[in-house]
């Protein structure tokens, strides 16, 4: 028997009232450690997971922008760890990335993380070591920077939706982290869908109640298509950075991993009526977060929101005259690579394959001993990532914000991880400003474990 979506549905007999997202910002301490959860609906058995803090997502970490951030990882589970601070202009140091920012924290230790977060918006925080295990465990959770001047809204919801590859039978984490399969196909999909580590949660809302909806993918590899019943209104931020006009939200929108959406919405639902947050699917959909409408805020709708205020990140005049490096997104299945590098040998696709590795970038089968791009600190970039693949990446870039380039070359959305679809090419630009040596990956995690892993170096 296959645990679907669509059976927890049907199973889900009592609705889980999850209480608002706004948690009390944890201790200093970062504890990662074993907890259980009740990821499956009510009614099943609670699933083993890891958690930061006893959850899964992690305490919420809220703070003003310019704050700083100070956390003790300390390390209580059995591999070793590191926690990286997704789409923070970060100091190198607290990139936390094993093995070219930091050492793996082994069990029993710990790491001080401390920095500032110069951006608003909305960011995450997860696992860095064997990530496709341990983010799919489940350590990651919300890191939220307010604006000095925040939009007016009646509530601020946090909602990070993952899913989880649960055993029908025992609803534990099925254990097949490495599986080949996976690896060189589209990644761990999982069989059941979480929006803050709970299936299917309801929130109570009032109609005409306006809502600021902190979205985050924080699954493996799924890229949800995300869309909105009984509820209307705009994105106002990617990846955390504002709009410079808030897009109104008509249809579906994708989310790949990592990605987040800021929207700012208006329950438009009838009171009494359920409105939903929908995962939107080839055959039809499903609700991911449900919204009571229970009573009316207010007689009409407001007008539509101000941009959010801007971040400080610099500024990119005439992005199409930077140089521009091209990263080809290379092999899986039904592009098997013919041969790929690894370390200081060219090794064939079989060889690769028996070795755990199905993917490359420009030619490499893991992050290679050089830099994919050696920068000089304040220069001008441009990639263009050229998915030479059968399956959809999400190409991210640490320690950077960069605005993805239209077909004609101007300036859209800054980003920190680009959806590239199959068959597709899509160019960004950045000013490679923050020194040090950053990864670049795609976050379908078990895609960066068995190939997809690069870096680049500012200088
Ligand atoms: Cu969110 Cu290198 O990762
Ligand atoms: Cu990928």
């Amino acid at each position: 028997m296959n645990l679907d979506r669509r059976q927890f549905l049907a199973a889900a007999a009592a609705w889980p009232l999850v209480p608002a997202a706004g948690r009390a910002a944890g201790a200093t301490p970062l504890l990662a450690h074993p907890a259980r959860q009740q990821i499956a609906p009510d009614g099943h058995a609670q699933t083993p997971i890891w958690s930061y803090d006893g959850s899964a997502p992690g305490a919420e970490i809220r703070v003003a922008q310019g704050a700083r951030v100070v956390r003790q990882l300390r390390n209580d589970l059995p591999q070793a760890t590191s926690v990286h601070w997704h789409g923070i202009r970060i100091d190198n140091a607290m990139d936390g990335v094993p093995g070219l920012t930091q050492e793996a924290v082994p069990p029993g230790g710990q790491f001080d993380y401390d920095f500032t977060v110069p951006d608003a918006g909305t960011y995450w925080y997860h696992a860095h070591n064997r990530s496709m295990e341990q983010v799919a465990r489940g350590l990651y959770g919300p890191l939220i920077v307010e604006e000095a001047d925040a939009p007016e809204v009646d509530r601020d919801l946090v909602l990070m939706v993952d899913d989880w590859r649960l055993d029908p039978d025992t609803v534990e984490l099925t254990g097949d982290f490495d599986n080949g399969h996976d690896l060189g196909h589209a990644g761990r999909l999982g069989n059941i869908v979480t929006v803050n580590g709970r299936f299917d949660p309801e929130f109570r809302v009032r109609r005409h109640e306006r809502l600021r909806l902190r979205l985050t993918n924080a699954a493996n590899a799924r890229v949800f298509e995300l869309g909105l019943d009984g509820l209307e209104g705009w994105i106002v931020a990617l990846d955390g950075m504002p709009l410079d006009t808030p897009l109104a939200v008509t249809g579906a929108f994708p989310l790949a991993p990592a990605q987040r959406a800021d929207l700012i919405v208006d329950v438009t639902a009838e009171a009494g009526a359920t409105a939903s947050l929908l995962s939107i699917e080839r055959d039809g959909g499903y609700g991911l977060t449900r919204f009571q409408v229970g009573g009316v805020a207010a007689q009409s709708r407001r007008p539509a929101p101000q941009p959010l205020p801007p971040n400080p990140v610099p500024d990119l005049d005439e992005p199409a005259r930077a140089p521009l490096s091209r990263m080809r997104l290379q092999g899986g299945a039904m592009r098997w690579l013919d041969s790929a590098r690894l370390g200081d040998t060219e090794l064939s696709g079989r060889e690769l394959a028996e070795l755990g590795r199905f993917w490359a970038l420009n030619g490499y089968a893991d992050r290679p001993a050089e830099p994919f791009l050696d920068a000089a600190r304040g220069s001008l970039h441009r990639i263009a990532f050229v998915n030479e693949t059968a399956f959809d990446h999400g190409m991210h870039l640490h320690g950077h914000h960069f605005r993805l380039l239209t077909e004609d070359g101007r300036p859209g959305p800054w980003r920190d991880t680009v959806l590239v679809r199959r068959g597709e090419t899509r160019q960004i630009a950045m000013v490679a400003d923050n020194p040090g040596n950053w990864l670049l990956h795609c976050h379908m995690l078990g895609h960066a474990a068995s190939g997809m892993m690069s870096w680049f170096r500012v200088a």
